[in-house]
């Protein structure tokens, strides 16, 4: 069952998940899952179970999720809302309740660090409310279960969990205080009646989501944004996402690592309290080890361990084993300079590149990243991740025949990869 448009259509309406943006290898791996677990002996019957059954539609679309989040994903941006949230609610005089939405909240580490991050800035449970929403009600419902495991706690800086989470067998089980902050429900971002009742939100946070849009899809969604975005207020999104933003019309605060946006002239940022940026955390997926092969994950990265250190080239897996640690502790200026110095000693190598790539990919440096990205493909033009990341790039941009390019060579590459496998 290969690149059956018809799939494809059905989950492009759906949760506007676009085949060009993640490659059809995603997606036809999801349909091979399910079409398996309702023992469809073809494409055509299981196309006929799907159109029958609510629940098959829903299952497909929990296969083809990405839940992958955690606690205080990218920390400057809760830095950021906590400076502005002081400075909002003044506006305001005090008069109401902070509006918060966090959607997609996925498994609920994004919403509940909202609220962390606020209380812990000193704001009192009356002076904020957080909304969760999410496609996926079976995140929906291991948010509402607030029980985490060690996954959801990554980077330097867990101290948190010791303020907020008791310990209860191997995981975490986050305190009421926190919990009762946050509403949670499920929701589609596509729903033209989503939230139409509700007064527009001070702060949204949207991350991790337009990148697997296409362009039509994005500006559709952007207006919606727009509408649930208070004009006075900001918007959140994920590193690869901004410049989308710009050519949408929403300016970056110019807070960097935030990636925060409003419909401000950038002049007004000006008069925040001044912020020092904190080491970058770089995102989990990316992390050089190998994400476990569950079928939940598809969009997970395909990050390949470091290499074993051959005999001979220890030193080198031994350097790229520790620029992997720096950039996965988020120390990122050393994880820069233990590349360069990599680069000054050794035969350059797609990985050094793909970790440069990244670095700046994270800090929004998107021209440097791109370059990067297309050094590692060009000493490895296979390489999963920096087949990926370019393309998330590309997609960004709006270069979707670029985008496609790059996902179709990836596809073969996991398509050869597996037949390998098999052999
Ligand atoms: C990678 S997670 C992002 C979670 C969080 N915002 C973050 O950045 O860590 C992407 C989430 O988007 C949700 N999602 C996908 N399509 C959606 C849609 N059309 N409406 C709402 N949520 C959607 C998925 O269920 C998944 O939980």
């Amino acid at each position: 069952m290969t690149s059956d448009q018809r799939f494809f259509d059905f989950l492009k309406e759906r949760i506007g998940l676009d085949v060009t943006s993640v490659g059809p290898a995603i997606i036809e791996r999801a349909v091979r899952q399910r079409s398996a677990a309702a023992s469809a002996q073809s494409a055509d019957e299981y196309w006929r179970t799907l159109q029958a059954s609510a629940d098959e539609q829903q299952s497909l679309i929990e296969a083809v999720i990405v839940p992958e989040t955690w606690f205080f994903r990218y920390p400057e941006s809760f830095a950021t809302l906590a400076k502005l949230a002081t400075k909002r609610l003044a506006d305001i005089n005090n008069m109401r309740a902070l509006r918060i939405l966090s959607l997609p909240c996925s498994t609920g580490e994004e919403p509940y660090s909202i609220a962390m991050a606020l209380l812990d800035a000193g704001f009192k449970p009356h002076q904020f409310k957080v909304e969760g929403m999410d496609v996926s009600p079976l995140s929906v419902d291991k948010a509402r279960r607030a029980r985490y495991g060690k996954n959801s706690f990554r980077g330097q800086d867990i101290t948190f969990r010791d303020r907020h989470f008791t310990a209860e067998g191997d995981g975490f089980r986050l305190s009421p205080r926190v919990l009762d902050q946050v509403h949670l429900q499920v929701g589609n971002l596509l729903d033209p009646a989503l939230l139409v009742n509700e007064p527009p939100y001070d702060f949204v946070f949207c991350r991790n989501l337009l990148i697997y849009f296409d362009l039509a899809t994005q500006k559709q969604v952007f207006e919606v944004l727009k509408r649930l975005t208070h004009v006075d207020g900001v918007l959140f999104i994920g590193p690869a996402e901004g410049s989308l933003l710009g050519r949408l019309g929403m300016r970056s605060i110019g807070i960097p690592q935030s990636f925060a946006f409003s419909r401000q002239s950038p002049a007004e940022s000006e008069s925040l309290p001044a912020f020092v940026p904190t080491p970058l955390r770089v995102p989990q997926p990316l992390r050089n080890v190998l994400a476990p092969a569950t079928s939940k994950r598809p969009f997970t990265s395909t990050a390949r361990p470091v290499p074993p250190a051959n005999t001979g080239n220890t030193d080198a897996a031994r350097l790229l084993a520790n620029i992997a640690a720096l950039a996965n502790e988020g120390k990122s200026t050393e994880a820069r300079a233990a590349c360069d110095s990599y680069l000054r000693s050794h035969e350059p190598v797609a990985q050094v590149f793909y970790w440069l790539g990244l670095l700046s990919d994270v800090a929004g440096s998107v021209l440097e990243a791109q370059g990067f990205y297309r050094k590692a493909l060009y000493l490895e033009p296979q390489h999963p991740d920096a087949l990926m990341h370019l393309a998330a790039l590309l997609q960004s941009q709006g270069d979707t025949a670029g985008a496609r390019r790059l996902q179709e060579r990836a596809a073969r590459s996991e398509r050869a990869a597996d037949s390998e496998r098999k052999r």
